[in-house]
């Protein structure tokens, strides 16, 4: 990642090390700092927790720099399908690559779990989030009327094929 002066995770060379892990209930408040910072109707701090500690089809991962947590991203998986529930970066970390890095780490992630498919909804006027999802190759396949509760805004259908060898072998 680039240079940013004074961020936790700073290393000697000037890269920032930023690592991902399963999101667990000690990262939920600052978790919680992103997610109010980051959209209109932001989930409460219960609802991640009951995704974290009940919900045996969620999976979320944090990217930490240092001791922080910068950003995360979570998915429902039901059998080979997963659908993005919520992506998110401090707003003082965005546009450094983060959210993709982001995606591609909780795709990959789906994909060892045997996903082939990726489905997410996505505000029409959400231009990051839209352009960062079309670079990963998720495809626009519809609309969902009225979809957004807190201005009645309508979700744009993305879905993405997932390339993965999950369980099959190879041939030689
Ligand atoms: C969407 C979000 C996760 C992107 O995170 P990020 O770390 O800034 O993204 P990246 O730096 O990895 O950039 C990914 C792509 O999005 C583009 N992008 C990022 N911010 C942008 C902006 N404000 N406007 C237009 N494009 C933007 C980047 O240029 C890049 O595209 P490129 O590779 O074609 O140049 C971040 O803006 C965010 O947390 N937003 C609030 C929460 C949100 O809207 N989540 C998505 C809900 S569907």
């Amino acid at each position: 990642m680039a240079e940013k002066a004074g961020k936790p995770g700073k290393r000697n060379n000037g890269e920032i090390k930023v690592v991902f892990t399963e999101m667990k209930m000690e990262h939920l408040g600052q978790v919680l700092e992103i997610e109010e910072r980051s959209f209109p109707s932001p989930w409460s701090y219960q609802a991640f927790a009951c995704e974290i500690l009940q919900n045996p089809l969620a999976f979320y991962v944090v990217a930490v720099a240092g001791e922080k947590v910068v950003g995360y991203a979570g998915m429902w998986v039901v059998l080979d399908e997963a659908h993005i529930t919520n992506v998110a970066v401090h707003p003082g970390w965005r546009k450094m690559g983060l959210g993709r890095a982001l995606m591609q780490e909780l795709i990959r992630r789906a994909a060892r779990r045997g996903v082939a498919r990726i489905t997410l909804e996505v505000r029409p006027s959400n231009a990051a989030a839209r352009r960062l999802y079309a670079a990963l190759g998720f495809e626009e396949a519809g609309l969902r009327k009225n979809y957004y509760i807190d201005n009645n805004e309508d979700a744009i259908i993305m879905w993405k094929e997932v390339w993965s060898n999950h369980g099959k072998g190879v041939s030689l």
